[in-house]
């Protein structure tokens, strides 16, 4: 076995000196011991005592909701808990296994709780499930800063006044912006601007190719300018170009100069031209990946340093139905999804536009956190029409009677009266990755899962230990 540093002081988690991350998981408790690490959790445990005491400060409730839930339609692939309930409570479903559902997020429960006028403002620091691929800054159980109010506004303004867009729910925008600023005023010792940037969903896809702008740094000038050119070859098939000498579409003289004039292109210059819908879609286009990508070879070549302040963005006025989130095929199956979830309330200029069946073009009252290009945080303004989402349900989503049918609590409580409601859901990991310089996620979780989505530590998951196990939940093992 190889041994661990002991309680010295270590230089991050990229150090080539130590050993492999697979082996430091197994033995988390060892690995604890780097300062830097628990220096993590230290920091961690200060966050949510601010968010906290921020949050009371602001008449926020705390309650806790249920982790036993049901399986319900709303975006996430979740994990099943079998239970014996399956064959004792109910003879007649006894060869049908019964499940909970872990909760994706605790967005029903928070509804409901704000439809039944209990609260008027929830919070909880809430444990999330999600059964979905692992990426870098992804974890099948997470912690998320869970809120919900009553009473938001609906639509966006221009505030002339102050030269800022005010979002569908400004009143969530307000509390969030309170509580960042507060946790970066005493943790990081810096001053945060009273209001952050504002930009459409169309913007961001027009101007950065992705719906979590980067905006620390500068390429989106030359990349913006470039779009007209992208725009004008909207239909050319996708290549590689340069001035040097080369064939195809741009080979045409006009348009070399056309081109070559709008961004004052030099010999030996490089551009990149690619295809995309008008109406853009989804999270990134060719341009935008390229971007980030042109942006990490220009750090690593040391030609750019991206400035170390905190850059918040919002990003709202998503489009509130997609086809283009290979994510949740697995649920639309072809159908529409939501862009957000199923309960995200239409941009009241488009409902319009929903009722009369151009559904690209409607905008959602979806709102997303982003920080130096990553998303932290995501909301809405609630649907609170139980007309409204019935038909988001049925006409749109086009979900069947038995998906519809998981939604009809959620319908019941909307008939018998609901505030205008909305709320948002910050990623407490995400967050504390970037307050803590984390190269992942993993960093800031005491006992994490790999990326694969395996606990290495307590070993799971695992097989049932018997055979006797899965009968008493009605299971039977699938014989090889
Ligand atoms: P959403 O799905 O956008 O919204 O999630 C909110 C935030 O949670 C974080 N997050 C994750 N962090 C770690 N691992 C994951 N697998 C993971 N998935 C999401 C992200 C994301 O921005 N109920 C809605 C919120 C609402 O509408 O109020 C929701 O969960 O930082």
């Amino acid at each position: 076995m190889q041994t661990f540093p002991s309680r010295q002081p270590t230089q991050g988690t990229c150090d080539p000196h130590q050993p492999h991350e697979d082996l430091r998981l197994r033995y988390r408790y060892l690995d604890l011991r780097r300062p830097v690490l628990s220096n993590n959790l230290h920091k961690r445990s200060k966050v949510a005592h601010i968010v906290r005491s921020t949050l009371h400060d602001n008449d926020f409730v705390e309650v806790e909701t249920p982790i036993l839930l049901k399986s319900t339609p709303e975006g996430a692939r979740e994990f099943l808990v079998p239970t014996r309930l399956s064959s004792t409570a109910n003879a007649r479903s006894s060869s049908h296994p019964l499940f909970y559902a872990l909760p994706q997020s605790p967005q029903q429960p928070k509804q409901l709780l704000i439809a039944s006028g209990a609260v008027d403002r929830y919070y909880q620091i809430a444990r999330c499930f999600r059964d979905e691929d692992g990426r870098k800054d992804r974890q099948p159980e997470f912690t998320q800063i869970d809120l919900e109010m009553a009473w938001v506004s609906w639509g966006n303004q221009y505030a002339a006044d102050a030269g800022v867009w005010r979002i569908g729910g400004k009143e969530v925008k307000e509390v969030i912006e309170t509580l960042i600023r507060r946790i970066w005023s005493t943790i990081e010792g810096v001053e945060l601007p009273e209001e952050f940037r504002v930009m459409t969903y169309a913007e961001a896809m027009n101007r950065f190719g992705s719906d979590k702008p980067d905006v620390r740094f500068g390429l989106e000038a030359r990349l913006s300018q470039t779009d007209d050119i992208v725009e004008a070859l909207v239909d050319a098939p996708r290549q590689q170009y340069s001035l040097s000498g080369s064939a195809g579409l741009l080979s045409d003289y006009d348009v070399q100069r056309a081109v070559a004039n709008a961004i004052e292109l030099q010999k030996g210059d490089t551009i990149w031209v690619a295809k995309r819908s008008r109406i853009p879609q989804g999270g990134s286009t060719t341009l935008g990946r390229l971007r980030l990508s042109l942006s990490a070879i220009a750090q690593s070549l040391g030609t750019l340093s991206l400035p170390t302040d905190p850059h918040f963005l919002w990003v709202t006025e998503f489009p509130l139905f997609t086809r283009a989130d290979s994510d949740k095929d697995f649920l639309t199956r072809g159908r529409w999804g939501s862009s957000h979830h199923p309960f995200t309330a239409p941009m009241w200029e488009d409902i319009e536009k929903m009722y009369s069946g151009q559904v690209y073009e409607v905008r959602g009252q979806h709102y997303d956190l982003v920080l130096n290009g990553t998303e932290i945080g995501g909301g809405s303004v609630r649907v609170h029409d139980a007309n409204m989402q019935e038909y988001i349900f049925s006409e749109i989503l086009q979900l069947s009677n038995s998906e519809r049918s998981s939604f009809d609590h959620l319908l019941h409580a909307l008939r018998c009266g609901a505030p205008p409601h909305g709320g948002i859901a910050l990623g407490f990991d995400r967050l504390m990755a970037i307050l803590c310089k984390a190269e992942s996620i993993r960093d800031v979780i005491a006992f994490p899962k790999t990326g694969a989505g395996t606990d290495l530590l307590f070993r799971s998951p695992a097989p049932a230990s018997s055979p006797d196990i899965l009968q008493q939940y009605g299971i039977e093992q699938q014989r090889s």
